[in-house]
């Protein structure tokens, strides 16, 4: 079921230093800022040669990251997104395996504008897992 990393998220404190460290130190290279305000983020994506990094900051006051930056204000990492190919069929395995999907169960469609869903840190290592599919 499982496919590739698609990214790590990471949020920071300060979309602008992270994407200059990224860049400037590690030279990697990086997009512009990305406002998803549907999604509460802000965004700014590192390429890497086999997969991506994420860079989140809350967007307006009601952000889904807002209490996170607050309990880590130095930032901290996120989620990871694997790639699934069908995320029905991955919805109905976890489903089955007991796993807990967050919010009403369903996948949404993500900030990449593709299918995803979120499953339950407590279910997976303590580690919040996006599914996207691909
Ligand atoms: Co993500």
């Amino acid at each position: 079921m499982i496919g590739k990393l698609n990214h790590v998220a990471i949020v920071v404190p300060d979309l602008t230093a992270a994407s200059d460290l990224y860049k400037r130190v590690l030279g990697a290279t990086v997009s512009r800022p990305v406002e998803l305000p549907e999604h509460g983020v802000t965004t700014v994506f590192v390429e890497l040669p086999n997969s991506k990094i994420e860079l989140l900051h809350p967007l307006g006051a009601e952000s889904p990251i807002m209490k996170f930056l607050q309990n880590n204000p130095a930032g901290g990492i996120h989620h990871l997104c694997y790639e699934v190919a069908d995320i029905k069929t991955a919805a109905e395995q976890l489903h089955k395996h007991g796993m807990r999907i967050l919010g009403d169960g369903k996948p949404k469609i993500g900030a990449h504008d593709k299918p995803v869903l979120f499953l339950h840190p407590k279910d997976f290592c303590g580690a919040l897992i996006e599914l996207e599919q691909i």
